[in-house]
């Protein structure tokens, strides 16, 4: 049998811990053969909720489950994981500016978290969830050395699948036939999804997706918005921002990143535009037409502004 791989979920007690740590536990994250020991991690105000999680998972007698640390402790929380999701932070809710969500969140990830000395900082791989998501995962980075860079990544694996999955039912075909889409830059709404190497597998072959949809207008405009403003529909129509395409976009991320894929998607590091090494290599060998360069460089140019303003917020 093999040894349990132990998973970090850092925000475990809220919304997106709740879809995500079922799903770890029945070995949707690391497969169905790979037992697991859970370390749920949250603050000192949701320590009920975080024990009622831990009953629940009890109950829910996961075979594949041979553990549970729910913690409030950052260091007890921490100890031998090989795989961190830090989910923890404060959602953005309205009325609050963009900079009061980042000089609260920020703070989560400065060395405060101690990840470098106590994860195994060389095998360890970490994924933030938290928004501003690629500017946590470069907070991070700066302040957790140990851990090699390519270790450490951020979800955009949610925008990809919802570039899929629009893809899918424009052309009424499975989103399994779908592939090789590709979200460029932030996760926000400058994101730049782009299906211009994207396929569909189609009775007589594969077809380039722009073939098949024949319509660049649509593709140009209506599906780059609807996959950039999913997040905000969802919120509007849920009253609650989303959470188990969420989880589960988090699940295919580590899934993709331990145990391989064949096809295309991003991993992002801080900088929005790194991923798995062979990847990046190739990536850089993508012809990138006019439009696509400047949706890239907008998106860029917001991820350089987010910086700037971290690093603000951190002095
Ligand atoms: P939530 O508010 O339901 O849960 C967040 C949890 O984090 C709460 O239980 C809170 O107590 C905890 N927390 C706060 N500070 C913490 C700290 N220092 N250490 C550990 N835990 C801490 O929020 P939800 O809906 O689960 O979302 C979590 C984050 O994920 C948000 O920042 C949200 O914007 C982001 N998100 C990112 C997506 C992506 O694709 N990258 C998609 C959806 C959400």
């Amino acid at each position: 049998a093999k040894e349990p791989m132990r998973v970090l979920v850092t925000g475990a007690a809220g919304q997106i811990g709740y879809a995500l740590v079922p799903m770890i536990a029945r070995g949707v994250m690391l497969g169905a053969d790979q037992p697991v020991i859970l370390h749920m991690l949250d603050i000192p105000p949701a320590t009920e909720s975080l024990n009622g999680l831990k009953m629940e998972l009890v109950d829910a007698a996961f075979p594949l489950l041979k553990g549970i640390v729910a913690t409030t402790d950052v260091v007890e929380a921490c100890t031998g994981v090989n795989v961190a999701v830090m989910v923890g932070g404060f959602p953005r809710k309205e009325g609050m500016e963009r900079k009061d969500v980042m000089s609260k969140n920020v703070s989560i990830y400065n060395p405060k978290l101690l990840l470098s000395r106590l994860m195994q900082p060389l095998t360890a791989k970490v994924l933030v969830v938290a928004n501003p998501a690629n500017t946590n995962a470069l907070i991070l980075k700066e302040f957790a050395p140990s851990i090699p860079e390519k270790n450490i990544t951020c979800l955009t694996r949610l925008d990809h699948n919802r570039a899929l999955g629009q893809i899918s039912e424009k052309l009424n075909v499975q989103v399994t036939d779908v592939k090789n889409a590709i979200i460029w830059g932030n996760h926000s709404s400058t994101q730049y999804p782009d299906v211009n190497h994207a396929t569909v597998k189609t009775p007589s072959g594969e077809k380039p997706v722009r073939e098949l949809v024949a319509d660049d207008e649509w593709l140009n405009t209506e599906f780059i918005s609807t996959v950039q403003q999913r997040g905000a529909a969802i919120i509007k129509a849920r009253k609650q921002s989303s959470a188990l395409s969420a989880a589960s976009s988090a699940c295919d991320h580590i899934r993709d990143w331990v145990l391989g894929t064949p096809e295309w998607w991003r991993m992002d590091d801080c900088s929005g535009y790194a991923c798995l090494p062979s990847f990046y290599m190739f990536m850089g060998c993508l012809p990138i037409d006019e439009f696509s360069r400047k949706k890239m460089d907008a998106t860029a140019q917001e991820l350089s502004e987010e910086k700037t303003l971290a690093y603000s917020c951190l002095n």
